[in-house]
């Protein structure tokens, strides 16, 4: 990519663009060093907020998952089995070792309850999260997730997850570009639905509340 047209050599523009990045990162990338929790999650923050409920949509709650469904995904970020343009970019900074406190401090935050949802849409995504759609055999949401989504060991929880982060999700499965499920459960899932049940089952998930103390 960095040839100039008529070139067959990389130019030297390029070429110290490439070397002055690679000054930059190959500390970031290269030396992953476990640091002390409370610092860690300083970083963590800035996008799940300290409690793990995040304020911006496209960015998860973390809140009440599943402390081995949180290492998994960490794991998957890493190895890129599962891609995500921004904690790809975090993930490489981040040791192996610091996964399981980080996902045990998430594990154990409180959810809060989701967005206000659309009530209409949200009708027709019960429909489909309990009953599933027969006609294109989707199956259920309920059935893995729990009728309150609160999840359970193998399912994570998704009671209360934004909107917009689900919707996403579920084009991604759909597509294939999130393919780190176990057994394709969930691509076999998503690619049954298209983008208005989509839209309608994440605008019911909001509303979930899980688990009642
Ligand atoms: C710059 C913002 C940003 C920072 C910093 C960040 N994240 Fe993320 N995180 C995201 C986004 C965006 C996603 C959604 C990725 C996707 O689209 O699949 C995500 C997804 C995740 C997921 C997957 C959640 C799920 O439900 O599957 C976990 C776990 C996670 N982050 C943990 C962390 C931890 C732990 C830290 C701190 C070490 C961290 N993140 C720092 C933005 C961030
Ligand atoms: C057969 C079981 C099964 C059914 C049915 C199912 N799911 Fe899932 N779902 C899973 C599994 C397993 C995962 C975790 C994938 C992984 O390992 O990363 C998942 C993950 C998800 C995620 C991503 C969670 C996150 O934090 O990133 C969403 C969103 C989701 N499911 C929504 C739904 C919806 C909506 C339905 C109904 C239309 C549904 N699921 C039906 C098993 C199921």
């Amino acid at each position: 990519m960095c040839m100039k047209p008529d070139q067959s050599r990389p130019c030297w523009q390029c070429g110290l663009a490439l070397l002055v990045s690679g000054w930059l990162l190959s500390p970031l990338v290269a030396h992953a060093q476990a640091v002390p929790l409370a610092e860690r999650l300083q970083l963590c923050a800035g996008c799940h907020n300290p409690d793990g409920n995040s304020s911006i949509p496209e960015n998860p709650n973390l809140s009440g998952l599943d402390a081995d469904y949180i290492v998994r995904q960490l794991q998957d970020f890493k190895s890129g089995s599962r891609k995500s343009p921004v904690m790809s970019g975090i993930i490489p900074m981040i040791d192996d070792k610091e996964f399981p406190a980080l996902a045990e401090f998430f594990s154990k935050q409180k959810p809060k309850p989701g967005a206000k949802a659309d009530a209409k849409l949200a009708a027709q995504g019960k429909e489909i999260y309990d009953e599933g759609i027969v006609g294109s055999a989707v199956p259920a949401c309920s059935g893995c997730h729990n009728e309150d989504g609160s999840g359970t060991e193998k399912y994570p929880r998704i009671a209360g997850q934004h909107s917009s982060y689900v919707i996403q999700q579920l084009i991604n499965f759909k597509s294939g570009e999130r393919a780190n499920d176990v057994k394709a459960v969930m691509r076999a899932v998503a690619k049954r639905m298209n983008e208005k049940e989509i839209r309608a089952v994440a605008e019911y998930v909001v509303t979930l509340k899980g688990a009642q103390e």
